[in-house]
């Protein structure tokens, strides 16, 4: 097959707080596709960056007293070590407030500009008059005009699931000063999608979508497009409008930009032609992962900016849905709101990129990090099933057989029955039901299991002339063993490395395991993962709770 020039990207967590087990899903979710595309020997680039722009940054910063530069900063190196500890293979962690994303974007205002895509009214909007700011819709809270809740935020009330204005919203404050805000006029600058309802019609019917996402999508269709208002008002943390004083792009504008502006620093960091993944008449693919709760920005704005601008539009978007804990949303007071880091602090990052694979499919439905599962899952599958051939076997070879296969490979059927499914997993990868390639992996451990369980080689090596027959069925094991941590190998990067290291071979790939390991040495095991025990969970259920405090 001809190598594949592709470009992936996962959503770009905002720079204000902690990257959590929620994140976790969509990051893992990519990185397992970006490992396995790059197995089969395509040129898979997997870009991201922090999202850095808005005003919860701006005004965060400001109650920490520093500049948001710095806050960025500093976050930045926070997610940063976050995702390598998980793994998160990024060609390129970039941040939107950067020069490129400077340039790309005001280089895309001005295309869209010129071609008539940018339309400009009087908007009149809530606005803090102690602060002297205009306030986004969390920042207002007031009673529900439905059902007269209290403490409601401005677009939706918690307690009865109204969806409203803030301008509905009775007896309003800001929550920045306490007081009421008043209404103020201001220009601002639109993105004039209708323009668009044609073309992204096609291109939503092209195949580019899940069947969820399209239907989502002729729903908005029906209900008319309109025109996206892409200013905000200074004071505002962000890339201002080109010849427009005190006027900014609003932070989703300039978040998708991001993704090519973090490709752009890798072009330039790699000479690779940037070009030549962007333009019109491009060869390579675009792949956006995201949640499906910013299908509208991906999925209609996007494109739609794309066409515009006289760029490509994506090969797909991939939705997944949210994570929930034990069948419910994640929750600061249960201790289920948990940061990666505390995560970190108490468990392997591999349990975690497993469970998360043995759940994925390629739908958007919900997925349920269930913890004692979770807890069985890892402790069955991963050390009671695949580690477990290869710790039950090694040691024969290293005592016995100074640490050498045999020199042919008995249980050819089996053997090539696990090499058999290799295309079958394959092709679960690439289509993320990863939920399925676990499944046929952890079937095949099962049977090597079996196999290892029937010979019974820890009796035959008490009986005379049955050495051969121990070399043989302890080699085959590890050679069944080498398989599955091959087809494993883009969930469990780390375990993999330290397998190679066991089984002596410089890497694990599709094409090898078709030649199995004979008259071969391999090293000492050690082992390779370790059960969660008791009380690790709590643990760390506790110390997410005490975070939040
Ligand atoms: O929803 C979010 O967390 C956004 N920061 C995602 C941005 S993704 C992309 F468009 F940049
Ligand atoms: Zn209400």
């Amino acid at each position: 097959m001809p190598k594949r020039k592709i470009l992936v990207t996962s959503a770009l967590p905002y720079a204000n707080g902690e990257i959590h087990l929620g994140h976790l899903l969509e990051y893992i979710q990519t990185d397992i596709w970006v490992r396995f595309m790059r197995m089969m020997g395509h040129e898979c680039h997997y870009v991201c960056a922090d999202d850095a722009h808005g005003t919860p940054i701006m005004l965060k910063a400001d109650e920490l007293g520093i500049t948001p530069e710095v806050l960025i900063d500093d976050v930045h190196k926070r997610h940063l070590a976050d995702f390598k500890d998980f793994s998160i293979d990024f060609s390129q962690y970039h941040s939107t407030h950067s020069k490129e994303n400077k340039a790309i974007s005001t280089d895309i205002y001005n295309q869209l500009n010129t071609a008539g895509f940018i339309k400009s009214h009087i908007v009149s909007q809530a606005f803090d008059p102690i602060k002297q700011i205009f306030l986004p819709d969390r920042f207002i809270k007031g009673d529900c005009p439905k059902c007269g809740a209290t403490d409601q935020y401005g677009d939706n009330c918690e307690v009865c699931g109204a969806t409203y204005s803030p301008t509905e919203i009775k007896n309003a404050k800001s929550t920045l000063s306490d007081v009421a805000p008043i209404s103020k006029d201001s220009q601002h600058y639109f993105f004039d999608l209708p323009q668009f309802e044609t073309r992204l019609k096609a291109w939503t019917n092209a195949g580019h979508l899940q069947t969820e996402v399209k239907n989502k999508l002729t729903e908005w269709f029906e209900q008319g497009l309109k025109q996206w208002d892409i200013s905000r008002d200074a004071p505002y943390f962000g890339f201002q409008i080109p010849n427009v004083e005190r006027k900014y792009f609003y932070v989703w504008l300039d978040a998708p930009i991001g993704y090519m502006a973090s490709f752009k620093k890798l072009c330039s960091d790699q000479n690779l032609d940037f070009d030549e993944y962007f333009n019109l008449d491009s060869q390579t693919e675009l792949y956006h992962f995201i949640g499906k709760d910013i299908v509208y920005f991906h999925a209609l704005f996007w494109p739609a900016i794309l066409m515009g601008a006289n760029y490509r539009t994506p090969n797909a978007i991939f939705a997944h849905g949210f994570l929930t804990i034990n069948g419910q949303k994640m929750s600061k007071s249960r201790g289920t709101f948990i940061p990666a880091r505390t995560y970190l602090e108490n468990l392997n990052p591999e349990y975690l990129r497993y469970y998360y694979a043995y759940k994925l499919n390629a739908k958007i439905d919900d997925i349920d990090l269930n913890l004692e599962d979770f807890k069985q899952r890892v402790n069955s599958d991963l050390v009671g099933k695949v580690v477990n051939i290869a710790s039950r076997s090694a040691g024969f070879i290293v005592k016995r057989f100074d640490k050498t296969l045999s020199a042919h490979l008995v249980g050819g059927r089996l053997y090539h029955k696990f090499v058999n499914k290799g295309d079958e997993i394959a092709t679960f990868y690439e289509a993320r039901n990863y939920n399925l390639a676990m499944r046929e992996i952890m079937k095949l451990a099962d049977s090597a299991n079996q196999y290892i369980d029937q010979q019974k080689p820890w009796q035959m090596i008490k009986e005379a002339n049955k050495a051969a027959q121990v070399h043989d069925v302890a080699s085959l094991a590890i050679n069944l063993f080498r398989v599955l941590i091959t087809y494993l190998k883009p969930i469990l990067p780390t375990m993999a490395q330290q397998a190679q290291m066991f089984l002596n071979v410089d890497t694990l790939s599709w094409d090898e395991i078709k030649h199995p390991l004979t008259k071969h040495q391999i090293n000492r095991f050690k082992p390779l993962m370790e059960r969660i025990e008791e009380g690790q969970i709590e643990n760390m259920l506790n110390a997410s709770k005490q975070n939040q405090r």
